[in-house]
C-alpha cells in the first residue's frame, strides 16, 4: 500500500505554506507565486544530519579551531573570516551573469594548484563551456574534476567516491532530487539540495559551495529560503555595466559578517582591488563643481567615494525630475526639501540628479552632507576644494548629526592624501582623545555653517 501523496502549495518568493491555492501570499505579499508541490512520496523517517549524541556538559567541551584552508586570494579569506572551513556549506547569491561562476573557477583554480582536489559540478553549462572560461582564467594544471550534472543523487554518489577537499555545486537551482516530483529550482527541491549536501560536507569534510541565482527584485525561488540552512552565505554584487564586483558575508558561522572584498571583472577572470577607495576615486574631476568626495563605510570598511550633483533648469514647464542613481531616492529627496527649506530656494525649476561615481552603491545617511554640498556647488558653480573628504547625517532641521566609525573614515582619507575633513562636530568633540595629525577636522553643526565654511 502507497502512503498517501501529500502536496502543498508553497510560495516561491517566501516558503509560504498553504493548503489551497491563493492568489497572493499573506505572508510576503507576492502575486501568483504559488505552485503545487508534491512534498514526499512516503514518509521517511526523521534522520537527522549529524549522528545521535549525548548531552555534554559545558565545561568538559574543549574548544577547538576549525581547520581552514587558506584561499590564495586574500581578498575571499578576509570575507570568510579567514578561510573556508574544512566541511562549511558556503552559499554564494547573485544575479545572472555577475561573475559566481567565474569567482567559483578561480577559487577551484587556485586550490586545485595547491595540491587540493575538486569538484565542480555544473547544471547550466557544458563541459566544454566551462572550458572556454577556464581558458581565459589560465587553468592549467591539478586536480580540478568537472561534471555537468543535474541529478543530485548522482551528484552525492560522485562526491562520495571521488572524496574532493572543495565541492562546488552550479547552481542549486539547476539540481533535482529524484525523491520529489516538483521541478528544479522550486523551494522543496532547492531545500532538499542544501541538506543534502550539508550533510554530504559535515559527514566527509567536504567544504562546498552552492551557487544561487537571485534577482534584482528579491530573492526569487529559493536561495532566501536557505540561509538559514548553511553556514556562511556571501552575496557577490555590481552593475553589470560596470567593471566592478564587491562580494560581502551575510551570515557567517566562522566569522564576522563585517568584511567585505572589491574585484574588477577584467578580460583574464575577477582581479582583487586592495584599495578600493583609490579604484573609485580614479577619474574623478578635479576642480569641477558638483563632485564631492564622501567617506562611507562598506561593511567594516571605510571608503571614499564621489558623489555627483547635477541641477539644469526644467524644459517645458513640465514637473522637475528628481534622479539619485546609487543611494536612497527618498533620502536624496528629503534632503533637497531640507536645503530647499535651509536655504530658502525653490528647486520647482529645476531637474536634479545626484550620482555615486562608478556604480558603487551606498546606503547610509553619512552621505548626506555629501549630496548636500555636491548639489550646493553645483548651484553656485563653485567647486569643492580639491583635497577635502566630508561626511555627516543631516537632521530635518538642518543640522548635521554624528555618524558612527569616525576615525576610520578619517584614516581612510588620510591614507589617500586628503588635507580637510568637514565632519559633524558632534563627531570632532569625540575624537579629542585620539592623535590626529596632517589632516584638518573642520566640525560643522548645521547645514549653513558647512556652507560658509567651504564656498
Ligand atoms: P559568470 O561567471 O558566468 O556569471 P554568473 O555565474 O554569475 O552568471 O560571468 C559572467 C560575465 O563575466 C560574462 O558576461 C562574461 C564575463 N567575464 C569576463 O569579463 N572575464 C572573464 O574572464 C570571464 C570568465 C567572464
Ligand atoms: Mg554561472
Amino acid at each position: 500500500m502507497t502512503v498517501k501523496e501529500k502536496s502543498l502549495f508553497i510560495c516561491q518568493n517566501c516558503g509560504f505554506h498553504s493548503a489551497k491555492w491563493l492568489g497572493r501570499c499573506p505572508s510576503c505579499g507576492e502575486w501568483n507565486s504559488f505552485i503545487e508541490e508534491i512534498l514526499e512520496k512516503e514518509n521517511r523517517p526523521f534522520e537527522p544530519s549529524f549522528p545521535v549524541q549525548e548531552p555534554v556538559l559545558y565545561q568538559e567541551i574543549k574548544e577547538t579551531r576549525k581547520p581552514r584552508l587558506h584561499l590564495p586570494m586574500e581578498e575571499v579569506n578576509k570575507v570568510l573570516g579567514g578561510g573556508l572551513v574544512v566541511g562549511s556549506l558556503v552559499l554564494i547569491g547573485g544575479e545572472p551573469g555577475i561573475g559566481k561562476s567565474t569567482l567559483l573557477l578561480q577559487i577551484s583554480r587556485d586550490l586545485a594548484l595547491k595540491g587540493e582536489r575538486i569538484l565542480y559540478v555544473s547544471g547550466e553549462e557544458s563541459l566544454e563551456q566551462i572550458k572556454i572560461r577556464g581558458d581565459r582564467l589560465a587553468i592549467k594544471e591539478g586536480e580540478l574534476y568537472l561534471l555537468a550534472e543535474t541529478n543530485l543523487e548522482r551528484i552525492l554518489q560522485l562526491a562520495e567516491r571521488l572524496k574532493p577537499r572543495v565541492l562546488v555545486i552550479d547552481s542549486v537551482q539547476t539540481i533535482y532530487s529524484g525523491k520529489l516530483t516538483s521541478s528544479p529550482g522550486t523551494i522543496s527541491q532547492v531545500r532538499e539540495v542544501a541538506n543534502e549536501v550539508f550533510r554530504l560536507a559535515k559527514k566527509n569534510q567536504i567544504a562546498s559551495f552552492l551557487v544561487g541565482h537571485i534577482t534584482k527584485e528579491g530573492n526569487l525561488a529559493g536561495p532566501k529560503s536557505l540561509e538559514h540552512m548553511v553556514d556562511v552565505v556571501l552575496l557577490f554584487e555590481g552593475e553589470r555595466d560596470h567593471a566592478h564586483r564587491v562580494l560581502r558575508a551575510l551570515k557567517n558561522r566562522f566569522g564576522s559578517v563585517a568584511e567585505l572584498a572589491v574585484f574588477e571583472m577584467t578580460s583574464m577572470g575577477l582581479k582583487a582591488i586592495p584599495n578600493p577607495s583609490e579604484f573609485f576615486l580614479k577619474e574623478r574631476p578635479i576642480g569641477e563643481p558638483g563632485s564631492v568626495v564622501v567617506a562611507t563605510i562598506k561593511g567594516s570598511r571605510p571608503m571614499l567615494a564621489e558623489i555627483q550633483a547635477l541641477v539644469s533648469p526644467t524644459l517645458f514647464s513640465g514637473n522637475p525630475r528628481r534622479m539619485a542613481v546609487g543611494l536612497d531616492h527618498y533620502r536624496s529627496a528629503m534632503i533637497l526639501a531640507i536645503l530647499e527649506k535651509r536655504l530658502g530656494r525653490s528647486f520647482a525649476g529645476d531637474d536634479i540628479y545626484v550620482n555615486v561615481a562608478g556604480g558603487l552603491n551606498i546606503d547610509e545617511p553619512a552621505a548626506d552632507l555629501g549630496i548636500a554640498l555636491a548639489v550646493i556647488s553645483c548651484l553656485k558653480n563653485k567647486a569643492m576644494p580639491p583635497k577635502a573628504v566630508v561626511f555627516g547625517e543631516i537632521g530635518l532641521s538642518g543640522e548635521i548629526r554624528s555618524v558612527a566609525q569616525p576615525l576610520s573614515r578619517i584614516k581612510e582619507a588620510q591614507s589617500l592624501g586628503f588635507e580637510t575633513i568637514i565632519l559633524p562636530r558632534g563627531n570632532v568633540s569625540s575624537l579629542e582623545s585620539e592623535e590626529i595629525s596632517n589632516i584638518r577636522l573642520l566640525g560643522v553643526s548645521n547645514l549653513r555653517e558647512a556652507i560658509n565654511i567651504i564656498f
